[in-house]
């Protein structure tokens, strides 16, 4: 996508204005209804509607405290709705209530955690190895030989009997992505995928991102503060604000919108300076 020369996001990144795909045509696989939670009596979602096509990279921002993880969690079944309804590949979410009942959409779900959230303890093939061990009853051969081409996938050699330590934060970030992507999911979700990092290996991972978007033909959310990635890797994107989402579009409709909580969030300014 090529921003205007006014836009504060010219990021010289070789993003294509074709990169932005909207694909209405495709089927909805996951649909947000009416998604409230409160934790202690405080308000996080306050009626989330929001529908995620087949094969589409959806990004959500949103101030930290937004509530996007706890969104995005709702689809493991690390927390759950208070009221409303999610529909994920045509299951009914509240409907599922043990561990059981989440087996088989959790093979089919990828979560790359918000931080790596390795193992220390287990080695990085032991780390990828995990989903697989715990899952499937592949063979020791199998499992191995997904942990190189999983490895492999995501950019990384030569790792597999190092401790997460011992690795960069990058790579400790592909490692996590290795993992995610294990058992083959058909939805990824990624958690802040670039925070910590600098923005050349911010880049790095973006791109990673983009490419495996590409050759596995996934379903993705990215809950992300950062707009570059963003602007790499997501069709459509949303933005959380006081519970609700306020925007949702293309990229190119976001630099364009004029909703006040658009223009704080792409102006980094807080509440209260835009009327000084
Ligand atoms: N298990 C919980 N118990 C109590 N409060 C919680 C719980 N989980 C989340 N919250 C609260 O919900 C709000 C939203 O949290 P959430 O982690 O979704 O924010 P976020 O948008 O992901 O922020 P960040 O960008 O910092 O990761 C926060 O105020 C948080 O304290
Ligand atoms: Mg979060």
């Amino acid at each position: 996508m090529s921003s205007s020369p006014s836009s504060p996001y010219s990021s010289g990144l070789d993003v294509q204005a074709e990169a932005t795909r909207v694909v209405p045509d495709r089927a909805v696989l996951i649909s947000y209804e009416g998604v409230c939670k409160s934790f202690n009596g405080k308000q996080v979602l306050g009626g989330i509607d929001l529908d995620v096509y087949e094969g589409e990279t959806l990004a959500i921002l949103g101030r930290s405290g937004s509530g996007k993880t706890v969104m995005t969690s709702m689809l493991v079944g690390l927390t759950y709705p208070d009221a409303g309804s999610i529909i994920m590949d045509g299951v009914d979410l509240s409907a599922l209530k043990t561990d059981a009942d989440w087996k088989k959409l959790r093979l089919k779900t990828g979560y790359l955690f918000q931080g790596s959230a390795l193992y220390d303890s287990m080695s990085v093939g032991e780390n990828v190895a995990f989903p697989m061990i715990q899952h499937t009853n592949w063979s020791m051969a199998e499992i191995s030989r997904r942990v190189h081409e999983k490895l492999a996938q995501v950019g990384l050699a030569d790792v597999e009997n190092l401790e997460p330590s011992a690795l960069s934060g990058g790579m400790q970030r592909r490692a996590a992505l290795a993992r995610t992507l294990a058992l083959d999911p058909k939805i990824i979700i990624y958690d802040e995928p670039t925070a910590g990092l600098d923005p050349i290996t911010g880049d790095e991972i973006g791109r990673l991102i983009r490419r495996l978007q590409r050759d596995l033909d996934v379903t993705s959310i990215c809950v992300s503060h950062d707009l570059r990635l963003t602007q790499l890797i997501a069709d459509r994107l949303t933005l959380m604000y006081q519970g609700r989402t306020v925007f949702l579009g293309t990229f190119a409709e976001f630099l364009k919108s004029d909703h006040p909580e658009v223009l704080r969030f792409l102006h980094r300014e807080t509440e209260g300076e835009d009327k000084e």
